[in-house]
């Protein structure tokens, strides 16, 4: 029997979450969305028959749904994750996982209780290239990860000015959490080591310079909220001697935007890069994945040969929960990683807010 899965939220990722599902055999059986007209073009747009105004008519009546997708603004990431779970339905969330820690700590606390998966899109872990430095990784060819750096640097990225994603009650930040992307691979990378200490600087120049917006993002909203950061700076330290470099904006002056992971092992180095025609827009991209090694005592950088993946590991990401699911495939991401990714987070503000470095341990 087909894995039935309940979408919530029409927000863009369906665009991914709706066919990776159905690739690994999952059925969609209803969408809730309280938008009306958003209701009705996705319900269309994805062939979705059965819709709802909200997420507990469709729990209620579905008793059937195994598991949920929430695409949803973050603010409501946690109390719909609740519910679904204490309907005893396996989860599949957007990222962040929440606003801050101590609300994933809440959800991770519910999926232990229902005994139901709790997975995360973190997809970059699903693309074709962190397969593949996962390979080399975990077969000891990179050996110990000392350092790496995670950047998602966007020059003019920010997705609108007083919606849901500049207002921080709403969102729980800026790039910071809406880029988190990078720094859950480099820690993915690492082996998620427990964290010591985390400095880091916000700075907030640009966050209401309509010359800094993206391609990309929700309307403008007159009167809004913009009390989120435009940029950050940041370190950890790692209770192992490990070390990252953080860095993320969504409005800087820097010449393009980056999105990378490189790191620096004790037998290899490695990069993770995508690198776009026009900045932010997927479509124009070009993926990059490289080791940097020494063999018969020279230097050799390593280019990796891969399938390019538009939707940056979107789909397969989605695939890997109905796989998880079915017990075909380890899930992709554990809810104690992305508490510790939280943790590391509301670090990253707290330490930008005191201006002192916080320690985690
Ligand atoms: N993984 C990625 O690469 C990626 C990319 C973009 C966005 N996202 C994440 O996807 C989520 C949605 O972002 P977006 O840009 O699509 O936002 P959006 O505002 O465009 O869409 C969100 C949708 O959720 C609906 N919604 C609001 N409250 C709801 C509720 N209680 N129940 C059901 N639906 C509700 C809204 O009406 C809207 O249609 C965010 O968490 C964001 O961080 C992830």
């Amino acid at each position: 029997m087909s894995v039935k899965i309940g979408i919530i939220g029409a927000g863009g990722m369906a665009r991914y979450h709706i066919p990776g599902f159905r690739s690994g055999g999952a059925e969609i059986v209803a969408l809730a969305e309280p938008v009306p007209d958003a209701r009705a073009k996705a319900s269309k747009t994805y062939s979705v028959k059965e819709t709802y105004a909200d997420e507990d008519e469709m729990l209620a009546k579905r008793k059937d749904i195994d598991a949920v997708s929430i695409i949803t603004p973050n603010r409501f990431h946690m109390p719909i994750a609740v519910k679904a779970l204490r309907a005893g339905k396996h989860v599949f969330c957007e990222k962040p996982p929440a606003l801050n820690a101590v609300e994933t700590q809440t959800m991770v606390d519910e999926a232990g209780k229902a005994g139901k998966l709790l997975q995360f899109n973190f997809n970059n872990r699903a693309r074709p290239e962190a397969y593949a430095l996962m390979e080399y990784i975990r077969s000891g060819e990179v050996g110990k990860i000392n350092s790496a750096q995670a950047v998602w640097a966007r020059r003019s990225g920010i997705p609108g000015f007083g919606g849901w994603f500049t207002t921080k009650g709403m969102s729980g930040g800026g790039p910071v959490i809406d880029l988190l992307h990078m720094l859950d691979l480099a820690i993915y990378f690492m082996d998620y080591p427990e964290p010591d200490f985390v400095l880091a600087q916000t700075f907030r120049d640009f966050i209401d310079d309509r010359a800094f917006r993206g391609p990309w993002g929700i309307p403008d909203v007159a009167g809004g909220a913009t009390d989120v950061e435009s940029a950050c700076h940041g370190f950890v330290r790692f209770k192992t001697g490990q070390v990252l470099f953080l860095r993320s904006s969504w409005a800087e002056m820097t010449e393009r935007e980056v999105v990378s992971v490189n790191f620096q092992g004790t037998k290899a180095g490695g990069l993770i890069e995508r690198v776009f025609g026009r900045d932010g827009l997927d479509a124009t991209s070009v993926d990059r994945c490289e080791l940097f090694t020494v063999e018969h005592g020279r230097h050799v950088n390593r280019s990796l040969i891969l399938p390019q993946d538009e939707s940056m590991g979107r789909l397969r990401s989605a695939r890997n929960f109905v796989a998880a699911i079915e017990g075909k495939e380890a899930p992709l991401n554990t809810p104690d990683q992305a508490l510790k990714l939280m943790r590391i987070v509301d670090a990253v503000y707290a330490s930008a807010a005191r201006g002192q470095p916080i320690q985690l341990a």
